[in-house]
């Protein structure tokens, strides 16, 4: 069992946020409003499956992960908080979440399936989210140029997700989720998310009048497709999901702890965490 504490990011995001936030570069802005723009509606969903999945498990096996299911709950339901709040703000902008809706319309198709569909649903997200934080805290100079507020958002989200990885893969297992359905549903939320991401990030170039710019092609380049870009970075983690011995704590590393042990001013911990 994984302990998860729950944190207060001390952080005000009441005040406005500048248009290209993100160090003055339009599409790592337009990559991060993408992104923050699914977490409401994406980490309820992992809640719920994840809630779901605990209740799904016989009663004298759920007390093992009740704990960690608890901490999960508190972190995600955070995140989903903290996020709708930097979600207002670049509103305000003129940004327009479109997937949103999408990512409604298809998880509505999922209310009454087996517990098992959802826990690999939020698994293989997880796996995604987990890739992505460890390339944000491996390559904390992307977020050198934000507001320090806004690096600490970031990197804070990204630390506990590392934290939290396993703990829908794990529920997934005991309640006897095949490989097969695993890799299958990790073969489709790549292709939605990857789409989803792609596509909001595009939408939100349009509204910005920037998606023409030689200059955001470029950096959509270096920091996804090039070398020590996320997608490149990401890929022989990414395909390891694919393999029958797979489980997420055998991608460790400590960046996550660092971050959480040099930033602990940033944050509050909630009750006994
Ligand atoms: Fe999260
Ligand atoms: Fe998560």
């Amino acid at each position: 069992m994984t302990h998860l504490p729950v944190r207060r990011l001390l952080v005000d995001l009441d005040a406005p946020v500048q248009r290209h936030w993100c160090g003055g570069d339009p599409f790592l802005t337009a990559w991060f409003n993408a992104l923050s723009m699914s977490f409401p509606v994406g980490e309820q969903f992992f809640i719920d499956s994840v809630r779901q999945g605990l209740k799904a498990l016989p009663a004298d096996r759920q007390e093992r992960f009740a704990n960690e299911v608890q901490g999960f709950i508190g972190q995600e339901a955070t995140h989903r908080r903290i996020h709708g709040l930097f979600n207002a703000r670049i509103a305000a902008h003129g940004l327009e979440n479109t997937w949103e809706p999408r990512a409604k319309a298809r998880l509505a198709l999922m209310t009454n399936a087996d517990a098992r569909h959802g826990l690999a649903i939020t698994a293989a997200n997880e796996h995604f989210t987990a890739l992505f934080a460890e390339w944000m805290l491996t390559h904390q100079q992307v977020l050198d140029g934000a507001e320090p507020r806004l690096k600490s958002l970031w990197l804070w989200h990204s630390a506990e997700e590392a934290e939290h990885k396993s703990t829908a893969f794990d529920l997934y297992q005991a309640l006897g989720g095949s490989h097969e359905w695993r890799v299958r549903w990790m073969r489709r939320v790549t292709l939605i998310f990857l789409t989803d991401a792609l596509r909001q990030t595009i939408h939100n170039l349009r509204r910005d009048g920037t998606l023409w710019r030689l200059s955001t092609w470029r950096s959509g380049w270096r920091h996804l497709m090039a070398r020590g870009g996320l997608f490149r970075e990401s890929w022989v983690a990414w395909r390891a999901y694919f393999r029958r011995d797979f489980h997420p704590s055998q991608q460790q590393s400590t960046a996550s702890e660092d971050w959480l042990r040099d930033n602990a001013n940033q944050y509050q911990r909630v009750g006994a965490g």
